[in-house]
């Protein structure tokens, strides 16, 4: 593929994994902070029509004022066709307004990236009332790719004929492709989240005794979903509890929550770069990338 994939220092494994998958040669844009906490970047002086720009929203805020500075320079250095590679994408899960006067985030920044990017790839992202990534963020090309037959993958290479466990109505779309593709059985909790680290569940009604059970979901973040549901399951006489996830989040404590629950595995892709990671999300990107250099006009 003819084009350049930018990326940033902290994010240079991702993108030397990536760049030879596509096809596409890397490059690397230069941060400099300054002391009052302003960014100068430095994107390569010339640039061809296709330029890739990875970046994954995982603690957005600081990152949007990096791909705005990144995505109006591009265009005045040669860009013509710009894609936004983003393996996490954040602030998908404000969706409305829940209380009156709070934002919707996911329209606000779904709308900024769309002003700046052509098209825009990403892994599972959380969407629930609004059901397509081109809603989310209205660019010409919006291409949701998933994890989760990756993750089943990665389960029934550790335990036999797992069942596979969504906990919550959201995660069904993740636990039905990913137990379809391997013939498993899967089942979904009910959720109520009633604050940050508050979450209720409900196990659904399948027996879960003496059973190898993995709860495969996009994000952990507190760990509180995953914790609940573990905590139940073991309760309910499951043989084994292990995470499979596209996005390790793990904000504070999580990862201890998870683990102190009673979950055994902890396995994540790359989409996230933690020390749980185990399988990696970039031939998906590559090839996601290929398809969509095919439908270009550039
Ligand atoms: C929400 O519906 C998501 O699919 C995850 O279940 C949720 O974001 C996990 O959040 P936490 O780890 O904070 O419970």
């Amino acid at each position: 593929m003819e084009g350049i994939l930018l990326h940033f220092d902290d994010e240079a494994r991702v993108a030397a994994k990536l760049a030879p998958a596509a096809d596409l040669r890397a490059a690397v844009i230069e941060r400099h902070r300054f002391p009052d906490g302003e960014l100068r970047l430095r994107l390569p002086a010339v640039l061809p029509p296709q330029v890739i720009v990875l970046r994954g929203l995982h603690e957005p805020n600081e990152k949007l004022v990096e791909l705005l500075l990144t995505a109006r320079s591009a265009r005045t250095l040669g860009a013509r066709r710009l894609t936004l590679v983003a393996p996490y994408l954040g602030y998908m899960r404000q969706d409305a307004a829940f209380r009156p006067g709070e934002a919707v985030s996911q329209t606000i920044v779904g709308g900024f990236l769309a002003e700046l990017f052509d098209a825009l790839i990403t892994v599972d992202p959380h969407l629930h009332r609004v059901l397509h990534l081109s809603d989310a963020v209205p660019v010409e090309q919006a291409v949701a790719l998933s994890a989760a037959e990756l993750l089943a993958s990665v389960a029934l290479a550790h335990r036999e004929r797992p069942l596979l466990l969504g906990p919550d109505e959201e995660a069904a779309q993740w636990v039905e492709a990913g137990a379809r593709a391997f013939g498993l059985d899967f089942a979904v909790c009910t959720k109520h989240r009633h604050g940050d680290h508050e979450v209720e569940i409900r196990l659904p009604e399948v027996d879960v005794s003496g059973r190898a059970v993995v709860i495969l979901d996009d994000v952990a973040s507190t760990g509180r979903t995953v914790a609940r549901a573990a905590t139940l399951l073991r309760a309910a006489g499951a043989a084994s509890v292990d995470l499979a996830v596209t996005h390790a989040l793990f904000a504070g404590d999580a990862l201890a929550t998870v683990r102190a629950a009673g979950v055994e595995h902890v396995w994540s892709t790359d989409a996230i770069a933690h020390e749980t990671n185990v399988a990696s999300v970039t031939a998906l990107i590559a090839a996601a990338l290929s398809r969509l250099a095919e439908h270009s006009d550039d």
